[in-house]
């Protein structure tokens, strides 16, 4: 995949950036430190974020595109200014093609709902992996009941990789799309994208790629990738909620019908028709995240001066300790491939113990981690276990905080195994 670095040559210093977040100084109600390692459900944000956000409000706020005082042209620069800055990041060919959604969500169910029943006919196949988040599959799921399209799965090996044998086996002239994620958010997987999307393509399909879990961690071009779209979630890259980003190729998105319909998407209406907006309006109806949109773009100004191959290092640096560390623990299971072949994410089982109670109880050492299916019920099928807990990190943790993991799971084991 185009990560274009997995060293950095410049060590990171998570000190020097955990200044920039309160809440990383936090103390719980049990005197326990925060020891933040729930960041593929969420990341925390900078205070330079945050101020954007209240300066926004506070200074520049209006609506957008519909204004000519002041304030209206102020926000409508911030806005465009925003857009900009998403493009750098993941290196669009115009700021057009970057359409604001209200997450990775929504973008996917904006493909699903605009290119997919535009162009899918009953027959046609979309192919998934197992390790899809449920974002990257109930919106397949619905579009094939309505269009009568089948659905097909790259199955993984035991090792949490792609079958890359059984994609060959699966691309057809009937494939009319590959949906795949570019980073598991159980397995931590970081999948081959460039070349599923070359294969993908040799066959005739369009590749959506859902970056959920990617772009907040590593270097993410889409022309290198040359992915067709690709959805991605303000909220997991230290931006707010409520805000997401939907890269599309310009003639896919401008052959695409509105989804949404509402004001802000037209050009023009009369009583028994309207004519759909340029890009990227037409498919951002109604009242945008304008705070949101504005919020991450501090996000990524942030992300920029940390560095996304710095963060991508770091983050492997972490997840080789937490899996040694790991070691230790009496009947652990890690799920995934090894550290080389992952993101920051470590998810894990322990004989008999419910994942819930686990995080419970690491929550008691201060500790945050999510337990369950994480969305993904299909993959915790193919994996033989109902939940799991996972650890995730960014490049705010610490080999310190990481350290502490083994300890606070035996003492937890302990306590669940007295009871
Ligand atoms: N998609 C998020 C997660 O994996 C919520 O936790």
């Amino acid at each position: 995949m185009a990560v274009t670095a997995r060293e950095s040559s410049s060590p990171l210093d998570a000190q020097q950036w955990r200044e920039d977040f309160p809440i990383l100084a936090r103390v719980l109600p049990n005197g326990a430190k925060l020891i933040y390692f729930d960041n593929a459900a969420t990341t925390q944000r900078p205070r330079q974020v945050i101020e954007a956000i209240v300066d926004t409000y506070q200074r520049h706020y209006a609506n957008v595109l519909r204004g000519v005082h002041t304030l209206a042209e102020e926000t409508d620069e911030l806005y465009a200014s925003a857009r900009e800055k998403v493009r750098t990041l993941i290196n669009a060919p115009s700021a057009e093609q970057v359409i604001f959604t209200y997450g990775a969500t929504s973008a996917i169910n904006l493909v699903a709902r605009s290119w997919g029943e535009s162009m899918l006919r009953r027959g046609d196949e979309i192919l998934l992996t197992e390790m899809e988040h449920h974002s990257n599959l109930v919106p397949w799921q619905q579009l094939a009941a309505r269009c009568g399209a089948v659905i097909r799965w790259i199955p993984i090996t035991d090792d949490g990789l792609l079958e890359l044998d059984a994609l060959e086996r699966l691309l057809s002239q009937r494939t009319k799309l590959v949906a795949v994620t570019a980073v598991s958010n159980v397995l931590g997987t970081i999948n081959p994208l460039e070349h599923i999307i070359r294969r993908a393509h040799a066959a005739g399909a369009v590749v959506l790629v859902d970056g959920a879990q990617a772009v907040p961690h590593m270097p993410i071009d889409v022309q290198a990738l040359d992915c067709d779209f690709l959805a991605f979630s303000g909220h997991k890259m230290l931006g707010p909620t409520g805000i997401g980003v939907l890269y599309g190729k310009r003639e896919l998105l401008e052959s695409m019908p509105p989804f949404l319909g509402g004001g802000g998407m037209i050009r023009l209406v009369e009583m028994d028709r309207f004519t759909a907006a340029d890009l990227p309006h037409r498919f951002e109806a109604g009242t945008p995240p304008i705070v949101e949109a504005i919020a991450l773009a501090a996000a990524v100004d942030y992300l920029n001066q940390v560095g996304l191959a710095a963060i991508h290092a770091y983050e492997l640096m972490l997840t080789r300790q937490a899996h040694q560390c790991l070691q230790s623990v009496p009947t652990l299971r890690i799920f995934g491939p090894k550290p080389e072949q992952k993101g920051g994410i470590v998810s894990f089982a322990l004989a008999n113990l419910h994942a819930h109670d686990v995080a419970q109880l690491l929550d008691r050492a201060g500790i945050a981690v999510r337990a369950g299916h994480h969305c993904t019920m299909p993959l915790h099928k193919r994996l033989g276990v109902p939940a799991t807990t996972r650890a995730s990190f960014y490049f705010y943790n610490t080999p310190e905080e990481v350290e502490q993991l083994a300890p606070a799971l035996e003492r937890a084991m302990h306590t669940l195994r007295r009871k």
